[in-house]
């Protein structure tokens, strides 16, 4: 018997907080990805500033969003994986996500700590330079930029795992995030 989502069991499924903060997140880190590396070709054109600071401000909301949801899974009702998943993949699952929060938190923040200049908040609040110092921020840009790498390759084996639960494991795992 098929289940559809409406009708998925509450505790099979996250709450709505978890699943609406799970899809904004992954579409402002998605776009904020492409257009960050797309900004190579953009240097020296009237575009680069703006998608900089577009960028920067993407970046700057995902913070407390993340911040939000982190603490929000310590909290919220809980939702046990399949019963038919091994104990290991079930610790797996877990470690990669709490791998993936962290990254991502290092990618925040080294974002933030990289700044050379300070920035207009989505054209409206101005964001002072947290750190006046050129070594300390070129410091950061490094990390920065290893912290992409990390999530981008993290978020492709996200993507194959819940491909693989779904479509070769046939366990419907994508619909406790719908
Ligand atoms: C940058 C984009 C993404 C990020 C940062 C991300 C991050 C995460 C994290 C941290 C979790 C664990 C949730 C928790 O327990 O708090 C999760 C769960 C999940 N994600 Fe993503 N995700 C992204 C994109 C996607 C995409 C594109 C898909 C669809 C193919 C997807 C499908 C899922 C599913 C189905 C779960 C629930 C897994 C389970 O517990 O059964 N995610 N995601
Ligand atoms: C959603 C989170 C973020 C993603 C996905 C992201 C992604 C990227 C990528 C892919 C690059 C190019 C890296 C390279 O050249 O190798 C970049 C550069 C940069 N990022 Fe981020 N970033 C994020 C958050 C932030 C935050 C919060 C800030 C600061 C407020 C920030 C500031 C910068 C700056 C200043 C650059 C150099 C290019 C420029 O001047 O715009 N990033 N980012």
């Amino acid at each position: 018997m098929t289940t559809s989502i409406d009708t998925l069991p509450r505790h099979e499924r996250y709450d709505t907080l978890t699943r609406r903060a799970h899809w904004i997140a992954a579409v402002i880190i998605i776009y904020t990805m492409i257009a960050g590396y797309s900004l190579h070709l953009m240097v020296g054109t009237v575009y680069f500033a703006f998608f900089s600071v577009l960028n920067m401000s993407l970046g700057t909301l995902v913070i407390p969003l993340m911040i939000v949801r982190y603490i929000w899974a310590f909290f919220r009702p809980s939702v046990p994986y399949p019963t038919d998943l091994s104990r290991p993949k079930k610790n797996m699952a877990h470690l990669a996500h709490e791998m993936f929060y962290l990254i991502i938190f290092v990618m925040l923040i080294s974002g933030v700590l990289m700044l050379t200049h300070g920035f207009p908040l989505f054209w409206l609040i101005d964001i002072p330079q947290p750190i006046i110092n050129p070594a300390v921020n070129a410091f950061f840009f490094k990390i920065h930029r290893v912290a992409c790498i990390a999530v981008s390759v993290t978020l492709v084996l996200h993507i194959a795992a819940v491909v693989k639960h779904q479509l070769i494991d046939k366990r419907d795992i994508l619909s406790r995030m719908l």
